[in-house]
């Protein structure tokens, strides 16, 4: 039998980039999670953790590392936009996840009413509330409401994956 490493060793210490390799076997898209701050300034982050929660109620969620300095900007705004980012936001995801330089320097975005910010190029638009937040170890999980939705269907999902940036190759042998 092949053996399987210890999440804990037995010196209680983790094996950080073992346990994230594993982790990152697990293929998602990828969020952008932003909206306008109290001076009309973008915010907003890279987020890949994005599940959807439930449908009624529309919920979904977000995972946020407690070392962000992003998510207290973010947390009390009254609309956070969850852009599904699109196969061609790559690098427009590595920007948004940047510690250094402008994270919307060259991308088009607007913003609905209640401040909620959207990213042109994304696969689906999700205008949402923060509802609900649980601490969950190392990253705090934030349950948001979802009140408007758009799809774009004409934009393929980007897939984020095993560390690097993917697009789907088309194969339907599962269905
Ligand atoms: C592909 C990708 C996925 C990411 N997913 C998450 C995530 O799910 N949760 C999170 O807290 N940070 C995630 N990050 C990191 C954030 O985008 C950001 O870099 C981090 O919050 C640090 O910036 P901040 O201090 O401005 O918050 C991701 C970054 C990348 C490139």
């Amino acid at each position: 039998m092949t053996e399987l490493i210890l999440a804990r060793g037995a010196d209680g210490a983790i094996d950080t980039p073992a346990l994230r390799e594993a982790f990152g076997r697990f293929p998602s898209g990828v969020t952008a999670m932003c909206a306008l701050g109290d001076g009309g300034e973008p915010i907003g982050i890279a987020a890949s953790s994005f599940v959807a929660v439930s449908l009624d109620p529309p919920l979904v969620g977000v995972c946020v590392q407690h070392t962000s300095t992003t998510w207290p900007l973010l947390r009390d705004r009254p609309r956070i936009g969850l852009s599904v980012l699109g196969d061609s936001q790559d690098a427009a995801c590595r920007q948004l996840a940047s510690k250094t330089g402008d994270r919307f320097a060259g991308l088009a975005w607007h913003t609905t009413g209640g401040g909620a910010l959207l990213l042109r190029g994304a696969t689906a638009w999700l205008d949402c509330s923060v509802e609900e937040t649980v601490p969950a170890g190392d990253h705090v999980l934030v349950l948001f409401r979802v009140h408007r939705h758009r799809v774009h269907a004409d934009n393929a999902p980007l897939v984020f994956h095993a560390s690097g940036f993917h697009v789907l190759s088309g194969l339907d042998r599962a269905s």
